[in-house]
């Protein structure tokens, strides 16, 4: 039988070292802004996204840019650099930490011309709810041409799992009418860009309320909040949400106050993301300006926001989530397989329907009180 050598005995002075790996190994943390592998040891790929927590699951949707970059110029119209579209990535976890990928979605493209899903035509900022009535898990997502215009649309599909498969269902369309406009329709009227009643993508996020409604919030200067139909598959109404604005809309309620975070309108390249308060999701909005709070607060750490999180069994606990694109400028943007996430705990002042969000090299979810706190 084969003898193996007698492994050698460690330094003293390296064991403490050794204990601290082995200490943080065993308690996972959170660390914002830097590399997250995924359980097959690959770096999350998951921009843009949304989460969705589910008998026990937490599912993150976002958008896969593990495609070839194409340089701004490339295409007709196209001012910033640009990714092919590889569909919506999904991911599985039950503590927020370790994620195991699942199949991609929507990535199946039809490369024949005409086709909904073009490979030039990102789906980007992919949201899920689920709807309670129909047991469907709806995804959201806007789909936008090179050029900003040929196409700028909301898709949706639709599931009986979270983690799909999803079927794409077509543009988001008014209820009982057919979405007017045409897929290569080139109708796009700068000045009507944000009309209510044209359904745009630009930015977009999905909310769901207590009361089981849910809208589709997009942003490109102005908010508007569409009402989805019962099911979640075409809009009811509109509503501009006065006195919001921004891009990169991610909302949330706190015991009575609604909250939406948003950022300027610098493409991809951060800058100081603020909020806004509402006592009622039809509005008015008031502007309560920053709150990224320490090192790279007046770039919101480097980041854009993408969404909030409410952590399932903690009252009143909220994750900012935000992506680091790492662009230099609004139309020079590197790489984006290798932005990373920036997750941190929202702190609450409820009294003053105020928020914070204090940066944090890492942290764990135990900065949440497990018990409600009082009002
Ligand atoms: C501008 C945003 O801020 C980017 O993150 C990205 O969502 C694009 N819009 C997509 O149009």
């Amino acid at each position: 039988m084969p003898v193996s050598p007698r492994p050698r005995p460690l330094p003293a002075f390296l064991l403490p070292i050794v204990l601290l790996i082995a200490v943080a190994q065993a308690q996972p943390s959170f660390a914002p802004g830097r590399a997250w592998p995924d359980a097959a040891g690959n770096p999350v790929q998951s921009h843009s996204g949304g989460l969705l927590f589910e008998n026990g699951v937490y599912y993150w949707y976002g958008m896969d840019y593990r495609g070839p970059r194409i340089p701004p110029g490339t295409l007709p119209h196209q001012g910033f650099a640009w990714f092919l579209n590889l569909g919506v990535t999904v991911y599985s976890s039950p503590d927020l930490l370790h994620w195991k990928p699942e199949p991609n979605q929507l990535a199946d493209i039809a490369y024949n011309l005409g086709g909904l899903l073009q490979p030039a035509n990102l789906l980007i900022r992919p949201k899920v709810v689920k709807n309670d009535a129909t047991g469907k898990y709806i995804l959201m997502a806007g789909l936008i041409s090179p050029d900003f215009e040929t196409v700028n649309d909301v898709v949706y599909a639709q599931a009986d799992r979270p983690q799909g498969p999803f079927r794409l269902m077509g543009k988001l369309g008014w209820c009982g009418k057919p979405n007017a406009a045409g897929l290569w329709s080139h109708d796009w009227d700068p000045a009507a860009s944000d009309a209510p009643e044209r359904i745009r993508a630009f930015d977009m996020t999905l909310y769901k309320d207590d009361d089981g409604k849910a809208y589709l919030i997009t942003a490109h200067t102005r908010v508007l909040a569409y009402e989805l139909s019962p099911d979640y598959t075409c809009a009811s109404r509109v509503e501009v949400m006065q006195g919001a604005e921004g891009e990169a809309p991610a909302l949330f309620k706190d015991r009575g106050t609604y909250y939406l975070l948003s950022s300027r309108l610098t493409g991809w390249a951060p800058n100081r993301n603020t909020y806004f308060t509402s006592s009622s999701i039809h509005g008015p909005w008031a502007p309560q300006g920053p709150f990224a709070r320490g090192p790279g607060e007046e770039t919101t750490f480097d980041g854009q926001t993408t969404f909030v999180l409410p952590v399932h069994g903690k009252p009143h606990a909220f994750i900012f989530m935000a992506d680091r694109f790492g662009a230099v400028s609004a139309a020079d943007i590197p790489d984006f397989k290798a932005a990373t996430h920036i997750w941190l705990p929202i702190e609450i002042d409820a009294a003053k329907h105020a928020l914070t969000v204090n940066w944090r090299d890492a942290w764990d979810l135990s900065v949440f009180p497990s018990t409600a706190r009082s009002e």
